[in-house]
């Protein structure tokens, strides 16, 4: 019997730049509501890809579709039609992996549950051992400046610090994806510049994927790596702004005065008006 010859020698060629792995998919998604007397078209033909990592900011005028958008990818609307996939998954098939993490409008805390116990429901439902359940809402409320806070109940915090327990409770539990709608919304302009500093902050050291629902074109430039503009209803893509190309990723308040972030302030403002109808 012949000896058996050595594995030919095969050049392996050298590993390529890994693409951006994409964790939300969009394709020409349409979506009308079917109000009791006539139809809503709320979203048209809107088409995104959303890399990990990316921290994406949605803007564009009340009614537009942003928070159905949102509502979508979370699994909480059905496209009427077109195609999204979160993680390479169904949205519900992500939904029941947990994939996302969703902070509302409004912080929705329950009053009777102390500041910890808001953060540890998801974790509870989850079914995770009371000592890590404890352990995990406690790092996390510390990534968001309320360590010391555990035991107050959500009545006893400051609009602000109520959001910040949202966002803590949408991270308890590791989701690769943050969605967040208007989340500072009803704040002052100091807590909200304090707010997006630490938000800037936390998505540099977990390196979520961010999608972020905002009026303030301030805010949009200053958290995003894109700005996707959106249109009057039926909200419709006009505009998708690079900002990391222009700014760092690393941001300080400051930047808000450079050239660069008026650049894009200015771009998103335009892609504002020219979308806006003033004939109503
Ligand atoms: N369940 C529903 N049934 C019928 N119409 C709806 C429903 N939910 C939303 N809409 C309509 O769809 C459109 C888009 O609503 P959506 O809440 O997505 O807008 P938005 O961009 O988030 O607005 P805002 O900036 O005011 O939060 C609006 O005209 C709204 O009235
Ligand atoms: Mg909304």
């Amino acid at each position: 019997m012949p000896a058996a010859q050595p594995a030919p020698l095969t050049l392996v060629p050298p590993a390529a730049e890994p693409a951006p792995r994409t964790i939300v998919d969009i394709r020409n998604l349409t979506l009308t509501y079917q109000a009791a007397d006539h139809p809503v078209y709320a979203l048209s033909d809107v088409s995104l890809s959303i890399a990990k990592g990316d921290f994406i900011s949605l803007i564009g005028p009340s009614g537009c579709g942003k928070t159905t958008l949102m509502r979508v990818v979370a699994d909480l609307e059905q496209p009427t039609s077109g195609e999204v996939t979160v993680n390479g998954m169904t949205p519900e098939q992500a939904r029941l992996k947990r994939a996302y993490g969703y902070v509302f409008q409004a912080p929705a805390l329950y009053p009777w549950r102390t500041v910890e116990r808001n953060v540890t429901l998801p974790l509870e439902i989850m079914g995770l051992p009371k000592a890590e359940r404890q352990q995990r809402a406690r790092e996390q409320l510390g990534l968001v400046g309320l360590s010391g806070f555990e035991r107050k109940f959500p009545w006893q915090l400051s609009g602000g610090m109520q959001q910040r327990v949202s966002i803590a409770r949408a991270l308890a539990f590791n989701p690769d994806l943050l969605l967040m709608d208007e989340p500072f919304g009803a704040l002052d302009e100091i807590t909200r510049d304090h707010l997006n500093l630490q938000l800037t902050r936390l998505w540099l050291s977990t390196r979520k994927t961010c999608i972020f629902v905002t009026h303030s074109i301030a805010e949009a430039v200053f958290l995003s790596t894109r700005i996707v503009v959106m249109s009057p209803r039926p909200g419709r893509i006009l505009d998708v702004i690079d900002c990391d190309g222009e700014l760092p990723r690393e941001r300080t308040l400051d930047i808000r005065e450079s050239p660069e972030f008026q650049r894009i302030a200015h771009r998103v403002r335009e892609g504002l008006m020219e979308g806006h109808s003033y004939d109503d």
